[in-house]
């Protein structure tokens, strides 16, 4: 039997995906970070790289395996992240940012390891770059197609359009944390999307690799408006 070819939809087309959690060192042997899997940046970028796309996968630590056929480039922190973002941000035709990132980091970084006490011990953090509202900073004139992702526990729709407003994006991908079917270490998801111009499309529990097609479909298709 002769395999399915798959079609090459996305021939020519410069994909810039971010996935994972980011590592925020406190001392040399520990960190903060989140439950974020990598599972859906992984599964967006191996799905963009069969349909014939240039990926370049950034990924904060996983246990997952490189998806074949892309460029990885893997990193610790946010601020790491920030910097390898930016400077592919010229290159990129799409920018997916699928990452979980820290949006705290420790103030001081301990070179040594920080010993107990019998005091309570408070850690100050500062904020992170929002890495995705600098790149829709960056995309005024609008030509890059950028998709975010929103993660919230409640008020779902009103949070996720906040996110697409205020980060100046074409689209967010909306999880829905309190959902069985949904979010972090699953390989299934439910989202909502939201659009640009204004589409709302509730999705059902799906798996992420077939999410990441609709994903890359709406993607394309945003993307094709503006060439
Ligand atoms: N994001 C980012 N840089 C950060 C924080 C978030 O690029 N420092 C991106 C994420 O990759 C995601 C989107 O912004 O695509 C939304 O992330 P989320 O954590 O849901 O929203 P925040 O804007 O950080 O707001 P909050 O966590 O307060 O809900
Ligand atoms: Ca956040």
């Amino acid at each position: 039997v002769k395999l399915l070819e798959e079609k090459q939809d996305l021939k020519g087309k410069n994909i810039l995906i971010t996935a994972g959690p980011t590592r925020e060192p406190i001392d040399p042997v520990r960190y903060i970070t989140n439950h974020s899997s990598g599972k859906m940046g992984y599964a967006i970028a191996e799905r963009a790289a069969k349909r014939g796309a240039n990926v370049v996968l950034i990924s904060g630590p996983t246990n997952l395996d490189k998806p074949k056929g892309v460029e990885f480039i893997s990193v610790e922190n946010a601020n790491d992240m920030y910097n390898e973002v930016t400077n592919r941000f010229k290159w990129a035709n799409i920018i997916i940012k699928s990452a979980a990132v820290a949006d705290y980091k420790p103030k001081d970084v301990s070179d040594k390891k920080i010993k107990k006490s019998n005091d309570e011990l408070a850690i100050a953090l500062e904020r992170n770059y929002d890495i995705l509202k600098e790149l829709g900073r960056m995309n005024e004139d609008n030509n890059k197609t950028l998709i975010g992702f929103a993660a919230e526990t409640n008020d779902l729709i009103e949070n996720a359009k906040s996110k697409l407003n205020k980060k100046n994006v074409d689209m967010i991908v909306a999880n829905d944390l309190t959902k069985k079917g949904a979010g972090f270490k699953k390989d299934t998801n439910i989202v909502t999307i939201l659009e640009r111009n204004g589409n709302i499309t509730e999705y059902g529990e799906m798996k992420k690799i077939d999410l990441a097609d609709i994903i890359l479909d709406k993607g394309n298709e945003i993307s094709k408006g503006r060439l």
